[in-house]
């Protein structure tokens, strides 16, 4: 379907999504998320994508949630529809992975939907913030909770309290980002990385992302455990045998997701 904030292209089993409000930074207006959702429900059931790599412009991935949009609206407004949460419940249906490639402003709602991805390539050029507090509010997508998570309380609570803005470098230091690549190579890296696991077993690429974000959920114990299991039931699939067939054989395995 035809999207007017994003841009969607399908190739070779990658979706690739780029935001798309250059006047406004992309920032996240209702009209874009709604299309979001689509396009990520849309690459979630089309058997030829294997991958989806979420990108925005060099000047901005996103720099947050739409404020003009936002500025009017009344408590009994956001609390009656919602606000974000319908988009936060769709991004945590998609079981394919999901690769931010971040370049410039990644900001409030931004840096939140880059952590909502699987893990974020960052362009030299990325500045990653929670600035919500110089607007008196808060982060309403995720913030304070997974910012938390990847860089631990004490550079999360500076970040939402100062609203300071975090480089690339210092982002990956911290744990934010899996890694840093100068900006002219931050699609072709990423295309890279996404091409690499679209040629995985779709199944098994499936149980790595339920196991890992597992671990934000549940005790050591209970994620050990549901990792063993899935580890076990990967052995009633013939892409397991394949894979350690191919090993020993030395050579490259052929998966075909069963
Ligand atoms: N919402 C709406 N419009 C935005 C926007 C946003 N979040 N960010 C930028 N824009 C618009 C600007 O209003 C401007 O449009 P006009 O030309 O029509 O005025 C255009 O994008 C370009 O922006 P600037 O002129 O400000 O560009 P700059 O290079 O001088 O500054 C910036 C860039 C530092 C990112 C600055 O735009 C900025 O601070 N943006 C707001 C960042 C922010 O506060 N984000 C948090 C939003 S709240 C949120 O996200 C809540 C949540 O957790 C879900």
């Amino acid at each position: 379907m035809a999207f007017k904030s994003i841009v969607v292209e399908i190739d070779d089993h990658v979706a690739l999504i780029r935001l798309n409000r250059p006047d406004a930074l992309n920032a996240l207006n209702a009209a874009l998320l709604t299309e979001l959702g689509q396009a990520l429900t849309e690459a979630e059931a089309n058997e030829k994508v294997r991958c989806i790599v979420l990108t925005g412009s060099e000047k901005a991935f996103a720099a947050g949630a739409d404020i003009k949009e936002m500025a009017e609206k009344t408590f009994v407004d956001v609390f009656s529809e919602d606000l974000f949460g319908p988009f936060n419940d769709t991004m945590l249906r998609i079981r394919k992975p999901i690769v931010a490639a971040v370049a410039g402003y990644a900001l409030g709602g931004g840096c939140e939907l880059a952590m909502m991805c699987d893990f974020i390539i960052a362009a030299d050029t990325a500045k990653f913030g929670q600035p919500e507090i110089n607007l008196g509010a808060v982060a309403g997508l995720g913030g304070t909770q997974r910012l938390t998570r990847f860089v631990g309380k004490s550079k999360s609570m500076e970040m939402h309290l100062t609203g300071r803005f975090m480089t690339a470098e210092e982002a990956e230091r911290s744990g934010l980002v899996s890694r840093v690549v100068p900006a002219k190579k931050l699609m072709e890296e990423t295309m890279a990385a996404a091409q690499k696991i679209a040629a995985k077993s779709a199944l098994t690429v499936m149980a790595v992302k339920e196991a890992v974000n597992r671990s934000y959920e549940t005790t050591l114990a209970e994620g050990l455990l549901h990792e063993r299991r899935l580890f076990h039931a990967l052995f009633a699939t013939e892409d397991r045998r394949e894979g350690m067939q191919a090993f020993l054989d030395k050579r490259e395995a052929q998966f075909r997701d069963r």
